[in-house]
């Protein structure tokens, strides 16, 4: 008989209450023997036995449409069976290289340089970092205190770059941060273009970017009490912060202040980045070119981990060892990410990424005419539906919660993020068909229009 995942899951598909017997059982053994830290069986109480593309299947033998996809490592997503065979070819010829040069991990840099903008090109250098995002905008802010000799760091409210001491200090997350004393010193937080809950209170149509102009001032006014900075980390995209593309004027001003004052521009692409926003890179799409880039998730396409810094050779005045790392040359991850490359230019990935888009944007926007529904807005395949309570405004963290219930009861996995987790948010695999956005956009609506709890 065929493996599970051979045999179509092509809708999706749920037959018991959740969770079913045999994911019960398996999520009580994770209970007594795993973390209390663990996150996303709590909310989402299935257990996985296989997958293939968009779908997921599991123990108990439900289907659901999988817009999680690994928290967007998996862009190709489950199994792409050209991803499966190059890492299957690899794994019989070398999977682990340290940094030494090999063969397949040059054709890989050879292939993320070639998605870079043919001005970068020339000038940017690649640091294979530990295989996380977090280790890699670790070593995006080393490199840049070590190039400029300044101590500080700017970053911003509703921002997530990772779960280790220092990244945890350059996150918005109040919450992750509250319980572990001592923080990073000289990290920064200014407040970010998120004009539907603008710090400053201003209205979007008064304001002309006024958040930027107030880290205008703070950098440049001798008595601002921040010294120069060694770098600004930015995501352009505010992934787990629900969903917030910052505004181009925002970033525009943002790049012509931080070139100015010789500052360098960290950009944290590890969720925007692999083609998520419609473009290989999101910084492309405001016009800018950023110092350094980060990235990791979906660099391979098929959770094979990995990560790496892509820098101005400029800032390239690091020792040897300066970041190292065991897990630096997964080359099983640099066979896929080869391979994923070729994919997105054979299929016409991108183009996908932009059609799709387009396609939930029609069908979500509508539900703007819900009183609980706050806003809807994405880029390409990254999308965040903010529930908010209309007579208060305060983010209404129960509802989007019975959301994300209420369609995995229906077959469609989605994830939560923004102010105490009132986006309802979707990854899709950035290779998804119309007919499955469709099925999973109708989900969707169904759970937020049974109404708030
Ligand atoms: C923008 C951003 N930066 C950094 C990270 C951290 O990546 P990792 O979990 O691989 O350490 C994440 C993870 O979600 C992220 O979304």
């Amino acid at each position: 008989m065929a493996p599970l995942a051979q045999r179509t899951m092509t809708e999706p598909r749920v037959d018991c209450d959740l969770p079913g017997p045999r994911s019960a059982e398996l999520l009580a053994r994770q209970e007594r023997r795993e973390s209390n830290a663990r996150t996303y069986p709590r909310h989402l109480p299935i257990a996985l036995a296989e997958a293939a593309g968009s779908f997921v299947r599991d123990v108990d033998g439900n289907v659901f449409i999988d817009f999680l996809t690994g928290a967007g490592v998996l862009s190709l997503g489950h199994n792409h069976p050209e991803l499966v065979s190059s890492v299957t070819a690899q794994l019989g010829v070398l999977t682990h290289g340290l940094d030494f040069p090999t063969p397949v991990k040059d054709e890989f840099l050879e292939a993320q340089l070639s998605m870079l903008p043919v001005t970068m090109r020339n000038r940017t250098k690649a640091h294979f970092c530990g295989p996380t995002g977090a280790n890699a905008i670790e070593a995006a802010v080393k490199l840049c205190k070590i190039a400029t000799g300044r101590g500080d760091i700017v970053t911003f409210q509703g921002g997530f770059h990772g779960s280790t001491h220092a990244t945890m200090a350059l996150t918005g997350l109040v919450s992750q941060k509250r319980p572990v004393p001592n923080s990073v010193p000289g990290t920064h937080f200014f407040p970010y273009s998120y004009c539907g809950r603008c710090p400053l209170d201003l209205s979007p149509d008064t304001c002309s970017t006024n958040c930027v102009a107030y880290l205008e001032r703070s950098l440049t006014d001798s008595n601002g009490g921040i010294p120069l900075p060694a770098a600004v980390v930015l995501e352009l995209v505010q992934g787990e912060g629900g969903v917030v593309p910052a505004t181009t004027d925002f970033v525009r001003r943002l790049r012509a202040l931080t070139r100015e004052l010789g500052i360098p521009l960290i950009v944290d692409e590890v969720q925007t980045g692999c083609g998520r926003t419609g473009t290989w890179f999101a910084f492309e799409q405001y016009g800018i070119e950023p110092d350094v880039v980060v990235a990791s998730k979906a660099l391979s396409g098929i959770g094979t981990p990995i990560a790496l810094i892509l820098y101005d050779a400029a800032l390239d005045t690091w020792a040897s060892g300066a970041h190292i790392g065991t897990f630096r040359g997964n080359q099983l991850a640099f066979a896929a990410g080869v391979e994923a490359v070729r994919i997105f230019r054979r299929d016409d990935v991108l183009g996908n990424v932009r059609r799709r888009g387009a396609q939930i944007h029609d069908r979500l926007t509508p539900l703007m005419a819900h009183p609980w529904v706050r806003d809807v807005r994405g880029r390409g395949l990254m999308w965040g539906i903010e529930l908010a309570d209309p007579d208060s405004g305060r983010p209404a963290a129960d509802f989007a919660g019975a959301v994300q219930t209420r369609a995995l009861r229906r077959g469609l996995i989605v994830e939560r993020g923004g102010r105490d987790d009132c986006v309802v948010r979707i990854l899709p695999p950035l290779n998804v068909a119309a007919d499955v956005v469709d099925t999973a956009c109708s989900i969707l609506v169904d759970a937020i229009e049974t109404g708030h709890p």
